[in-house]
């Protein structure tokens, strides 16, 4: 059968050790991949002066999938660039609680839907003067109902009943009006899913008190990153937290932590997001039922204390996902 290639960029910190963790439980699920490795990151730019060399550029652009560690000091200049390089105008960034982890809202259980290719993070920035600074935001119908679409037809496939248009229309007249009547223009083409608005700073409150009032979320860059972390931060942090980078070009996987750099190449990071990013490649490419069976078999594992150190259990990196891969027959 046809083998997909995966570009995979360990980068910075932690990020390497758990991209290993994840590319074992991939191997061990027996789709065709092949993988090839390519540098990017601090690393690569004291090594060879520049973070994201032209090399992992074109590897990644081939690639049918791309799986992403960390990135230090430079990671906006990676995976920004990334992100745009591969036309993946779609991050999806799912929080849903699991049994086992300590957390702050176990009814949790959400998909962020965050705009990736405009907004505030490229409309680019100006000093006009000394002690004074602009950003702008960029916002487009063409942008904003290609993602609300998105959000929806994610609700479909995944059984969510929902979608929630996160805004500050009151304060950004121009460029959230825009937003909303593309998130209405698409709400009416999928009225079997519910569809709200409501106001970011009030949204953040409500995940809070009450994350079950939410499944879908949809909204602009800068919020869906502030969002995506608070929503993490309900779940038991960054360590489980995947996220999916979709668009025109080949799909990036990314866990939405960092490099972690006081527990870099011990062995002992938590390979749980990434794991679960290499449970979103599978499904992305087709292999429903192994993307099912990785993620019941971290739940499993994550259920029954077969976890890493931050997580209360007793295994290493590797030997959580050695862990997990004993459970993907169950
Ligand atoms: C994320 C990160 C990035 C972002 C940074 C590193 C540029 O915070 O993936 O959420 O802001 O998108
Ligand atoms: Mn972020």
């Amino acid at each position: 059968s046809k083998q997909h290639e995966i570009a995979v960029i360990g980068g910075d910190g932690v990020g390497p050790e758990v991209t290993e963790a994840a590319l074992a439980v991939l191997e061990a699920t027996g789709a065709p991949f092949n993988f090839t490795h390519y540098q990017a990151g601090d690393g690569t730019l004291e090594a060879t002066g520049v973070a994201l060399p032209q090399e992992t550029l074109d590897g990644a652009m081939k690639s049918e999938a791309v799986l992403f560690g960390a990135a230090g000091a430079c990671a906006a200049q990676v995976i920004l660039r990334l992100r745009a390089e591969l036309k993946a105008w779609a991050n999806l960034r799912p929080s849903k609680a699991y049994q086992g982890v300590p957390c702050l809202r176990p009814e949790t259980d959400m998909m962020i839907v965050r705009e990736n290719s405009e907004g505030m993070y490229f409309g680019g920035e100006d000093e006009p003067e000394p002690g004074k600074a602009t950003a702008t935001r960029i916002i487009t119908d063409h942008a904003s109902y290609r993602i609300a679409r998105c959000a929806f037809e994610f609700a479909i496939q995944a059984g969510y009943g929902k979608v929630t248009a996160v805004h500050k229309v009151n304060v950004l007249k121009k460029t959230d009006t825009v937003f909303l009547e593309a998130c209405r223009r698409a709400a009416k083409e999928f009225p079997q899913v519910a569809y709200e608005e409501a106001l970011v700073d009030s949204v953040a409150m409500r995940m809070v008190l009450k994350p079950e009032d939410f499944q879908v979320i949809v909204t602009t860059n800068l919020f869906g990153d502030i969002l995506s972390d608070l929503a993490a931060g309900l779940i038991g942090g960054l360590g489980m937290c995947p996220s999916a980078n979709l668009g025109d070009g080949p799909a990036l996987f990314e866990p939405v932590h960092g490099t972690a750099p006081d527990i870099a190449g011990q062995g002992k990071a938590n390979p749980t997001a990434a794991i679960l990013c290499a449970a979103m490649l599978l499904r992305h490419l087709g292999y429903t039922d192994k993307a099912d069976a990785v993620e019941a078999a971290v739940a499993a594992c994550l259920a029954q204390g077969q976890t890493t150190g931050d997580l209360g259990g007793p295994l290493g990196t590797m030997g959580m996902a050695q862990a997990v891969i004993e459970r993907l027959g169950e």
